[in-house]
């Protein structure tokens, strides 16, 4: 099944001194999403941006908005960021709340649910929630900041969620977007193409590009290309 690739740069590598800016030139540069990486210090040793920014980048954009909560209680931010205007809400598998209850808050206050996972954390850990979520996030590196080197480690993962979506049962999951976040450049998009992600979050391998219409543009016809070629083999 080819799904849809959508290209999602990160707005943590964008200008902190401008951020307008940077979210502009994402949907000048043809993303299909604005990614946002929310951190709460706790979750990742790392403090980012908060419904403010997301309320900003909604008054600014045409395009949804991708918003990552790496919080350990990401349920008690979950309506302020909605009405900040979240598109998609993804919360972590590893989070301490309950997690059915959580995404089907998301759900009900309108936007699309979505579940990211660790690199440590087995892939299983998401097979009971695929009826909740319309994203599946996997890091590509240990979260809390950007530039970090792609961990080739989660490729398995990846696929073994693939696998479990074509399995038994698995049909009524295929409009799943299985999406990677961390260390994604023009290289590694391959490998996670390759293994079934379809959506690629991408920070500064976009935002410090030359031409970054270009690069994304690439990264697109590169993803593209390789998409689910060591999971489903053509026959
Ligand atoms: C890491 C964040 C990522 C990060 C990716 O905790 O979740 O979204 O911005 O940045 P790069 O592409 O630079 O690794
Ligand atoms: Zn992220």
């Amino acid at each position: 099944m080819q799904k849809k690739i959508m290209i999602m740069p990160s707005l943590l590598a964008g200008d902190f001194g401008n951020l307008e800016a940077s979210a502009r030139k994402a949907e000048a540069c043809g993303a299909d999403a604005l990614h946002m990486d929310i951190m709460d210090a706790h979750f990742v040793p790392n403090l980012s941006m908060g419904p403010d920014v997301v309320r900003m980048a909604r008054r600014c954009l045409g395009i949804p908005l991708n918003v990552h909560l790496m919080m350990t209680h990401p349920h008690l931010y979950v309506r302020a960021f909605i009405e900040a205007g979240a598109s998609t809400l993804l919360i972590h598998v590893e989070a301490q709340c309950d997690i059915r209850a959580t995404l089907r808050q998301i759900r009900d206050l309108g936007a699309a649910p979505g579940l990211a996972i660790n690199p440590e954390t087995p892939v299983s850990a998401l097979f009971p929630w695929l009826d909740e979520i319309g994203e599946a996030l996997f890091m590509t590196v240990h979260p809390g900041f950007g530039g970090q080197e792609f961990m080739g480690e989660v490729v398995p993962s990846i696929a073994g969620l693939c696998r479990r979506l074509a399995g038994p049962g698995g049909a009524r999951f295929q409009a799943l977007d299985i999406a990677v976040d961390g260390g994604i450049n023009l290289r590694t998009v391959e490998a996670a193409a390759a293994a079934g992600a379809n959506a690629f979050v991408a920070g500064n391998a976009l935002y410090t590009a030359r031409d970054m219409a270009r690069d994304a543009a690439l990264m697109r016809s590169g993803a593209a290309a390789a998409f689910g070629r060591d999971v489903f083999p053509a026959a």
